[in-house]
C-alpha cells in the first residue's frame, strides 16, 4: 500500500484506511519544540487494532507536543502552558464555539476539550477533507486549504472544515500517561458516534 502525502487532501471514503501513522508524524512538524516520539507509532495487527494505547507523557514538557497513533489515526497530544491557557480562554470566531457538535466525549466538551486543561488530546485529521493539521499559532491550521483550528482543536468561522477536530476518548490513569481509546471509569462514550472524522 502506498503512503499517502500528508498534505494531499483524502477522500472521506478512503479516511478508515489511511497510513497516518508514520505519514502524519513525520509531516506534522507540531511542535514549537522538537517533539518527543511516542513508540505507539507501529502498525498493530487486526487483533490488537482496537485496543488502547498508552501515551507516556513523562518528557512532554510544557509547550511541547508530540503525535501518537490510534487505530491508524494520528493524535497531536500537546502540553499547554499557562500561557496558552489563558489563550484558549480568549478564543474567538469560532464556528461550535461550546462544542454542541459532537466531535467530542461528554467530559472533553468543555473550554479545553479535554479530561485536563493542561493536555490537549486531538485526532490530527481535518474535518474538511482529511489533510493533517500543523502547529501554527493560536493553535492548528491546516496545509490544504488553509482551515485555521484553535488549540483546543475548535474551527474558526469561514473555514473550509465544518467541524471542530475530534477528540478520541482518552484516560489518565496516572499523570503522566494518557491512554487513549479508553474512558476513564464511569464513563461512556462510543467515538463511531462522533459525527465526522
Ligand atoms: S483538508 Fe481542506 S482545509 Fe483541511
Amino acid at each position: 500500500m502506498t503512503t499517502p502525502d500528508a498534505n494531499t487532501p483524502i477522500q472521506p471514503n478512503r479516511r478508515d484506511v489511511l497510513g497516518y501513522a508514520t505519514t502524519g508524524a513525520a509531516a506534522i512538524g507540531i511542535a514549537c519544540c522538537a517533539a518527543p516520539f511516542v513508540n505507539s507509532l507501529k502498525p498493530r495487527d487486526s487483533a490488537t487494532a482496537h485496543l488502547p494505547v498508552d501515551v507516556d507523557i513523562t518528557h512532554l514538557a510544557p509547550g511541547q507536543s508530540m503525535v501518537a497513533s490510534w487505530q491508524g489515526m494520528p493524535v497531536l497530544i500537546t502540553h499547554r502552558t499557562p500561557q496558552m491557557l489563558a489563550q484558549l480562554k480568549q478564543s474567538q470566531n469560532l464556528r461550535d464555539p461550546n462544542s454542541d457538535i459532537l466531535q467530542q466525549p461528554p467530559y472533553a466538551r468543555n473550554w479545553h476539550r479535554s479530561l485536563t486543561p493542561q493536555y490537549g488530546v486531538l485526532i490530527g485529521i481535518c474535518t474538511h477533507l482529511g489533510c493533517v493539521p500543523r502547529a501554527a499559532e493560536s493553535g492548528y491550521a491546516c496545509p490544504c486549504h488553509g482551515s485555521k483550528f484553535d488549540a483546543a482543536g475548535r474551527v474558526r468561522t469561514a473555514m473550509p472544515a465544518p467541524y471542530n477536530l475530534p477528540v478520541p476518548p482518552h484516560s489518565m490513569p496516572r499523570p503522566t500517561l494518557i491512554r487513549l481509546g479508553e474512558n476513564p471509569p464511569g464513563q461512556h462514550f462510543d467515538f463511531s458516534s462522533i459525527v465526522q472524522i
